[in-house]
């Protein structure tokens, strides 16, 4: 087997030829420490970030109709953003409409929104190098079905929930598993898991993971994903996202809903709280 040696360990080897005389030691465990908790002149920024990406959600209400192609809503996004002093997208901007959806990273965006197919639409401004990550799902035609609805308020359902544990001295180990039980409680009203196979599960493999198959939480600040030390508690100062989702392939339906939560004590402040999120605002922003 070939060993291929990364672009890391190019670097070191060669700054350790130019500079011999210098004393190595790792920074990782500092940046992580450091970056876990952002100053509020961090925070401010990442509000303008938040508010940015406000604007792009609140043209693209007005925007999406069937017939549209997922690559021009991204075109609507980069626009808004760049005439809003972003240097553009803090990641590339997921416009996914009916199955689409339900592929985690899709960025091909290549689609044309049909009637009657909910999009997925997850992006966020980057602002004085630092990230916003919003989801959002939306009714292509501007009304949600019975059962779109359905999911849609299941997921919201889990999000409000999550988001009230993102408090001092919660971890987001324990975080992850409450989330895993009221996510596993939706799926079960929504049919598509029952309490027997719940009962009977393998506690190492839960069957919420076929419908929910990523976390709830990332730190963000400086990229998307940021760097920070997850065995940590929570602490004031610490920026998560919250962003559960159920993906149902064999609906051709993938709902997630995402807003980005300061940890402090007086309780989370959701950065986000002024996007539109409750089904009733999406479909009358959408009305116009
Ligand atoms: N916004 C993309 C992600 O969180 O992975
Ligand atoms: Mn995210």
């Amino acid at each position: 087997m070939v060993e291929v040696e990364t672009r890391d360990a190019r670097f070191i080897k060669k700054i350790k030829e130019k500079f011999p005389l210098h004393n190595y030691c790792r920074s990782t465990q500092y940046l992580h420490y450091l970056r876990s908790r952002k100053h509020p002149r961090e925070i401010e920024l990442m509000r303008t970030a938040c508010n940015i990406t406000e604007k792009a959600f609140r043209r693209l209400l007005k925007f999406v109709k069937p017939g549209v192609m997922e690559y021009e809503i991204e075109a609507e996004i980069s626009h808004e953003f760049l005439r809003n002093r972003s240097r553009g997208p803090a990641y590339g901007s997921i416009i996914a409409s009916g199955a689409n959806a339900c592929i985690l990273h899709y960025v091909d965006n290549f689609r044309e929104c049909q009637d009657g197919d909910v999009l997925l639409l997850d992006f966020g401004a980057e602002y004085a190098n630092y990230a916003a990550d919003l989801t959002r799902s939306i009714p292509v035609n501007g009304k949600f079905t019975k059962r779109q609805a359905e999911v849609y308020n299941a997921v919201l359902h889990v999000m409000k929930t999550a988001k009230q544990m993102l408090v001092p001295g919660n971890t987001l180990d324990q975080y992850h598993k409450f989330v895993g039980k009221v996510m596993e409680n939706e799926l079960i009203k929504l049919d598509l898991l029952t309490e027997e196979d719940v009962n009977n599960q393998n506690p190492e493999a839960p069957l919420y993971k076929k419908y929910f198959p990523h976390g709830t939480s990332h730190f963000l600040g400086l990229d998307v994903h940021d760097v920070g030390d997850k065995y940590r508690p929570f602490e004031e100062g610490m920026v998560f996202t919250c962003e559960p989702g159920i993906y149902i392939r064999e609906e051709g339906l993938g709902i997630r809903l995402e807003n980005d939560i300061l940890i402090t004590h007086n309780g989370p402040v959701d950065l986000m709280e002024n996007i539109p999120l409750e089904l009733e605002d999406i479909e009358r922003e959408m009305r116009g």
